[in-house]
């Protein structure tokens, strides 16, 4: 997807650096292989590589997803210590080897957290820069309000991640749109279920991941990798006019959040820069789901912390 196009344009030529481990070097080499047996145009170099220093090097976009995957039982948190010490490591070669206004996309578990500690670990590079992904809640969150008015999913627009990629986060679809037969209308009319909203809706978008998992055996393969796309295009290219999409950000205490943390908000993008939308409304329901992800993702933080620091 990323070497097609479909994230920095169709005229923008690119090189992949792709780093992984040492015993997966022959894998590596068989990605590269194919790599070039899609034959495609803008794919001006891949560099494989288990270096840091050069998988880093001058690179403008970084989609770090190399962690220890959930598996079947497991909290996100269950993956804090085993993941934390490797997004240490990855912020401090971003912070030596990248270039100073690349774009960090986390999508590892736990990702909210991982993305600070990356962050913090490349003290040379702004904090803005350092995101985490919450696009792959917000398409399923956009599938499932598809599937229950009964309209294809491009039909919804605007629904909100809010906080943790983890179960605690609180999809919310209060101020999401749904396009019926070209007339725009608010979600809440077109499902006409607030009932639905607060329960199924919430939890069958918290516990998707779950589900995958529990189905695959595996965790999310190609739905991760097309919210991958989606949030990093969103951020190079920009949002349209009147549409947001969800992306874990450093916090700045909006909306009553803990500052500080990463945490999932309904944003805008121009010029390659994030905005937090203001001014939307949050009722009491909304305000208590979220205190709830707001708490874990400050728990999270001081225990990353405290791994790191052991
Ligand atoms: C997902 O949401 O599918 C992934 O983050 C995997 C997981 O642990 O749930």
């Amino acid at each position: 997807m990323v070497a097609k196009g479909d994230v920095f344009g169709p005229n923008q030529p690119l090189v992949l650096h792709l780093l992984d481990i040492p015993p997966m070097m022959g894998v590596l080499e068989g990605v590269v292989m194919e790599l070039a047996d899609c034959a495609l145009p803008l794919l001006h170099g891949v560099i494989p590589t288990d270096d840091p220093a050069v998988a880093f090097k001058d690179v403008s976009a970084a989609f770090l997803v190399g962690a220890m995957p959930r598996k079947q039982g497991m909290e996100r948190k269950d993956l804090l210590s085993a993941n934390v010490k490797i997004f240490k490591v990855q912020g401090e070669a971003l912070d030596k080897y990248a270039k100073k206004d690349v774009k960090v996309l986390v999508v590892g578990n736990p990702a909210n957290t991982n993305a600070l500690v990356c962050s913090k670990y490349a003290p040379s590079i702004p904090k803005e820069n350092f995101t985490a992904m919450t696009r792959l809640d917000q398409n399923r969150a956009q599938a499932q309000i598809a599937q229950k008015v009964g309209v294809p999913v491009g039909n919804v627009t605007n629904v909100i991640i809010w906080g943790n990629h983890s179960s605690t986060q609180f999809p919310d679809a209060s101020h999401a749109s749904v396009n019926i037969a070209g007339r725009d209308m608010k979600a809440t009319e077109a499902v006409k279920d607030d009932n639905w909203m607060r329960s199924v809706f919430v939890e069958t978008v918290q516990k998707r991941g779950a589900a995958v998992i529990a189905a695959r055996k595996m965790s999310s393969a190609m739905s991760a990798a097309k919210a991958a796309c989606d949030h990093m295009r969103d951020w190079f290219l920009g949002t349209s006019s009147g549409k947001f999409v969800s992306m874990g950000v450093i916090s700045d205490g909006s909306y009553g959040s803990p500052k500080d943390v990463i945490f999932s908000f309904p944003v805008t993008t121009r010029d390659g820069k994030w905005q937090i939308v203001q001014g939307l409304s949050v009722d009491d329901f909304a305000k208590k789901m979220l205190a709830a992800t707001g708490k874990e993702l400050e728990e999270e933080k001081l225990e990353a912390m405290s791994v790191i620091e052991a």
